[in-house]
């Protein structure tokens, strides 16, 4: 088992970091993480805008299960591309009932993701999901781990049984996890079973690391003691890290521009991670060379940064979003909001505002079609439906649901696909709007860019750890 590196590139979804970013991160033999988020949708969108430069072929190409893949992109490949102005076809909404040719997909995309992140270098590549988002998880990780992914790293939840989830895939056993349905008296679970696809079981996978991503040391201990497998260490985020943050602890407690306090309830007491016996990386906020060093200072094995790897060239997001949101840093005009409603998920969502970086808007009219935020609940004749609060109102309420959770809520789903190039045509040719999302860190992007427009993730990686090797060295 590899050690993991001291620097981790964070995982960012939908497609910011997409496999080109984590192979340029891991071939310098730091982490590179791909997200594993939707990438069901990234990779037929992909295929649908024509597979430029023949990537996803490429990966396709050495995929175990030959009929499946081409199957797939005979399906939704379109060599020429989409004519301008046309709508991305969707795949079917996911259900949590097994369906093995829906799975399939999930398997290849990921697969495809991570085998590409890992072509042509022999750095170690992870991949990143969200506990919230089950029904997509088995699949997902299965794939990720079909193309030999080294370290699985899960927040947003509580992914007790990710640990063992990963043993059996590795020994293509079945798998489940529990799934939780609001309202449901009985357990009810998700499955995942590799025979369905094998004629002939091949040897066991590599079991990838399991890194637990926290924002509270009580979190770390229960994982620790009730995770049904082994967890090989802890990403301790703190809130000022991009995406979603942990909420903070107690009743919900908003500044003068409307954003969660946080207090001392919500610090991390990093004694207790190091009574814990497993490394851990600090995430949030460390970003820069006196982040790096403060982090080695409090006894962490390394640090996990997103926001500067975000805007690198090598991210997923849109060359026009990244020169709006450097010039912004640039000016000094951008500023981060902690919106404790953008997200359906109820976590708070930091929103990225600046002039001349479009912002999709809670006014937007309403379309449910991608459904990842979806959560399931109990219908009143026992079988399980699906909502979410940022769908259209109406249906929302239909399916029991209350009106006041709906109110300030985004479209995550849509607009995180505009954020890398691959929003939805909406009527009259215009296309969904992005939503960025940056730590706080990301107001200070000047400082670190020192007059340039744009940068690699090698001047980041760079930047966070060669000059902390310096100054180390001056200790
Ligand atoms: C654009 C963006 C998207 C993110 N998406 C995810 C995600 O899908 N899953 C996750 O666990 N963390 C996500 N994060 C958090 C990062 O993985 C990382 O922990 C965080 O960015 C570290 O703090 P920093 O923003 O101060 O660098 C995201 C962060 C950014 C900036």
């Amino acid at each position: 088992m590899q050690a993991i590196p001291k620097l981790i590139q964070g995982g960012m979804g939908i497609g910011v970091s997409d496999w080109r970013l984590a192979r340029a991160v891991a071939s310098l033999g730091q982490l590179g993480v791909v997200s594993g988020t939707g990438l069901d949708t990234v990779f037929v969108r992909r295929l649908q805008s024509g597979d430029i430069g023949g990537h996803l072929r490429r990966a396709c190409a050495h995929f175990p299960w030959p009929g499946v893949a081409s199957k797939i992109l005979q399906r939704w490949l379109r060599p020429a591309g989409r004519t301008h102005g046309e709508r991305y076809e969707l795949v079917p909404l996911y259900v949590h009932r097994t369906d093995p040719e829906r799975d399939a997909l999930v398997v290849l995309a990921n697969f495809a993701e991570v085998w590409l992140a890992r072509e042509g270098h022999n750095g170690l590549v992870g991949i990143n999901l969200l506990t919230k988002i089950q029904p997509q998880t088995l699949p997902a990780l299965y794939g990720a781990m079909l193309a030999g992914v080294a370290c699985v790293l899960m927040g947003a939840g509580i992914p007790r049984e990710i640990p063992g989830a990963l043993d059996a895939l590795a020994a293509h056993s079945p798998a489940s996890l529990h799934y939780e349905v609001a309202g449901a008296n009985n357990p009810v679970h998700i499955e995942f079973d590799p025979h369905a696809y094998w004629h002939e079981l091949p040897a066991a996978l590599s079991r990838p690391q399991f890194l637990a991503i926290v924002a509270a040391h009580s979190l770390a201990t229960v994982l620790q003691r009730k995770a049904n497998g082994r967890i090989d260490g802890f990403v301790v985020e703190s809130p000022t890290a991009g995406g979603h943050n942990a909420p903070p602890r107690g009743n919900l407690a908003l500044d003068e521009r409307g954003q969660p306090v946080y207090g001392v309830r919500d610090e991390v007491d990093l004694t207790v991670m190091q009574g814990l016996g497993l490394p851990y990386w600090l995430a949030g906020g460390v970003g820069s060379p006196e982040g790096v060093k403060s982090a080695f200072e409090q006894g962490a094995a390394g640090v996990q940064v997103g926001t500067l790897f975000a805007f690198c060239d090598e991210s997923g997001i849109t060359r026009e979003l990244k020169d709006a949101t450097i010039a912004a840093a640039n000016a000094g005009s951008l500023r981060i909001h902690t919106d404790p409603r953008a997200s359906p998920t109820g976590y708070p969502f930091k929103l990225v505002q600046a002039a001349g970086v479009p912002e999709s808007s809670p006014e937007r009219d309403r379309v449910c079609d991608l459904g990842y935020l979806r959560t399931p609940y109990l219908r009143p004749d026992g079988s399980i439906g699906q909502r979410c609060s940022g769908e259209p109102l109406a249906h929302y309420v239909n399916k029991g649901g209350d009106p006041a959770d709906t109110i300030g809520r985004r479209c995550l789903c849509n607009a995180l696909m505009a954020n890398i190039g691959l929003g939805q045509v909406r009527g009259a040719g215009t296309t969904e709007q992005p939503l960025l999302t940056a730590g706080d860190d990301l107001v200070r992007l000047a400082r670190f860019l020192a007059g340039r427009v744009r940068y690699r993730a090698a001047d980041v990686v760079q930047y966070l750890l060669q000059a902390n090797s310096r100054q180390q060295a001056l200790v």
